[in-house]
């Protein structure tokens, strides 16, 4: 019998995190977490709402009236938000212009990880984020820290929204990624580090099949047979 894991994958913007959480957990017959969009609805509902956004309190108050779910289909995870499907919403300009801001408030991340923790609780669970590995499951068996240049992780952005019939301009694309990026890292609030015990991996030079084998053989590592 092989061991059931919890698998967390933590990184900036565009490093690959939920290409290959998603693919791992497919391959692995496990759940797949994307707590980026869950940050993204209440981002999201809070913009709708004409909410301040530095307005934390305000902000985890609304959270805790809110349900945000991710449910699994052929076309990839869905999020819901009160019961409404907001995949495509919250990847929105503005969200991801927003989203950084509203991560940073200390009492909303706290109810994010109890919500987080609720879904990670019976193991088989891949989570990607960028706090899974240091305050999440912190008893995680495999934990993945991914990154990759910022131009490179630009032309990523870039070749998605292409393919989604969105315009981009590349440097701007840089750009974003790098104030994301110091955001997320120079917060007070479980700022985007890597974990002591997590595994580095640069997929600057690696395509998807390349990152997801490693990936695999760690996995396949940590389930070793009970
Ligand atoms: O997909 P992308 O890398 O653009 O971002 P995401 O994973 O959807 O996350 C959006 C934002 O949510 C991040 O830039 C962080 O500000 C925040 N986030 C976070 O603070 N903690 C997490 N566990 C996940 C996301
Ligand atoms: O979740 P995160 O923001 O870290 O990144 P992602 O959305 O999984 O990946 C961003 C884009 O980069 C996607 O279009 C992937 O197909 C692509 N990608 C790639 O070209 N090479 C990799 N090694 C990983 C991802």
């Amino acid at each position: 019998m092989t061991k059931q894991i919890q698998i967390a994958i933590d990184g900036p913007a565009a490093a690959g995190k939920s290409t290959i959480a998603k693919k791992t957990a497919e391959l692995l017959g496990y759940t797949y977490v994307d707590t980026g969009a869950m940050y993204r609805a209440i981002t999201y509902k809070a913009i709708q709402l004409n909410i301040d956004l530095q307005d934390g309190e305000k902000l985890t108050s609304l959270l805790k009236e809110t349900t945000i779910e991710l449910k699994p289909s052929p076309k990839g995870q869905l999020v819901f938000l009160d019961n409404q499907e907001v995949t495509d919403e919250i990847r929105s300009l503005k969200v991801t212009a927003s989203v950084s801001q509203v991560a940073a408030h200390a009492h909303l991340r706290e109810e994010m990880v109890l919500r987080q923790l609720e879904m990670g609780k019976d193991g088989k669970i891949v989570m990607d984020g960028r706090d899974i590995g240091t305050h999440v499951l912190t008893n995680a068996e495999l934990k993945i820290f991914m990154s990759a240049s910022v131009e490179e992780r630009a032309k990523r952005r870039y070749l998605e929204n292409q393919k989604r019939g969105i315009d981009s301009v590349l440097k701007e694309l840089a750009e974003e990624i790098a104030l994301r990026d110091k955001m997320d890292s120079e917060r007070d609030a479980s700022p985007l580090i890597q974990a002591e015990d997590a595994v580095f991996i640069d997929t600057t030079e690696l395509t998807i099949e390349q990152v997801s084998e490693k990936i695999m053989q760690l996995a396949k590592e940590r389930m070793q047979i009970i």
